[in-house]
């Protein structure tokens, strides 16, 4: 992460025990200051770290520390000695290095964190509280958490998602009681989730899921379909055969081969051994633009073979009983 707000490099040791580097140097201070000129973070020594942007190499002297919001912080020095530049409305940066030339990096400024209750409360009905907050990063403005959305259907919880102003690892948010019943929520129970690197979701010709895909898309989440054969409900469609026959295949490869095709982790289940073997087989051929066309089209009626969370009630899931013991 590169963070305009910190005066200094950062990593954490575990990050740094994942790669071979030079020996840590001893630092005359043991304390560092993070750019909100408030937060004093302990500092184990530096490291002289050669960083590859776009194969051009940026050494950089780095703190290592125990815990951060992200595994390295790129600071204003790693900005200022390497003539890197922020350009914020186009959302990059640009690199001149004196012997490789210029190149630039897209950024997002939004940041994911997990975000903990920083003490037990108790909410009374219909009631709102502004709760404390722990958050790993040291300062910003505004950092985005994604919400525990169980959690607050769960416990019927309102709560405002945007952190305004995070200080010292703390930062407060509004929480609204909307349920009939008091709450109580323990102490570093997470409100916001870190970005997760993976979604899995149900994916498969009739069940596109687009608005979801395109979102991981855009955040650099990767999508993991589920049910990838609609759970064999539609092994026996006129459509796929007809593909399957003109490709050779079986229907389930085909199914197989369209989530691979569009870039999908998919994880086809089966109980025999025989399909396991067959199913595996759709890494060296592929389905025509055309046929993928056609099978795309199927999703148009948006057929679901299974309970979809963000369309679906919990009651339809049977989850209320359990939810509510
Ligand atoms: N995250 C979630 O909420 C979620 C939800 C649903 C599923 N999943 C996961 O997704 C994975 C697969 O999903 P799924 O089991 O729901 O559905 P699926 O993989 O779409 O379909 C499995 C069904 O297809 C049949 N099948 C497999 N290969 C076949 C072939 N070559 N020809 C004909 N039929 C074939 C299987 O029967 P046989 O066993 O008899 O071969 C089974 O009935 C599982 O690991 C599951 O845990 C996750």
């Amino acid at each position: 992460m590169a963070d305009s707000g910190a005066t200094h490099s950062l990593i954490t040791r575990s990050t740094l025990a994942r790669f071979p580097h030079p020996p840590a140097q001893k630092t005359f201070k043991p304390i560092a200051v993070l750019g909100d000129a408030s937060t004093a973070i302990a500092v184990h020594g530096s490291v002289l770290l050669c960083i590859y942007i776009n194969s051009i190499p940026i050494y950089t002297s780095v703190f290592i520390v125990d815990s951060l919001g992200a595994d390295i912080i790129l600071g204003m020095n790693w900005c200022h000695n390497n003539n890197v530049l922020l350009r914020v409305p186009q959302q990059q940066l640009l690199i001149r290095h004196p012997r490789y030339g210029a190149t630039t990096v897209p950024f997002l400024d939004i940041v994911y964190v997990p975000i903990r209750l920083a003490q037990s409360i108790q909410l009374a009905l219909h009631h709102e509280h502004i709760v404390s907050l722990y958050a790993p990063v040291p300062s910003a403005l505004p950092v985005f958490c994604t919400l525990d959305s169980l959690l607050c259907m769960e416990k019927q919880l309102v709560i405002s998602d945007v952190v305004l102003k995070i200080n010292r690892f703390h930062t407060y948010m509004l929480i609204h009681n909307s349920a009939n019943t008091p709450c109580t929520l323990r102490a570093h129970t997470i409100i916001g989730l870190e970005k997760p690197s993976v979604n899995q979701i149900q994916i498969h010709p009739w069940y596109h899921n687009r608005d979801i895909v395109n979102y991981c898309r855009e955040n650099d989440i990767a999508v993991m379909g589920y049910s990838p054969l609609a759970k064999a409900k539609k092994i026996d469609d006129e459509t796929v055969i007809e593909i399957a026959k003109k490709l050779s295949k079986t229907p389930a490869q085909v199914l197989i081969r369209w989530s691979v095709q569009h870039g999908f982790i998919t994880i086809p289940k089966t109980s025999q051994e025989s399909r396991l073997i067959s199913n595996a087989d759709v890494f060296n051929w592929s389905i025509p633009d055309s046929d993928m066309k056609i099978l795309d089209s199927l999703g148009d009626l948006h057929w679901s073979c299974t309970w979809d969370p963000t369309k679906n009630t919990l009651k339809e899931a049977g989850l209320q009983q359990v939810l509510s013991e």
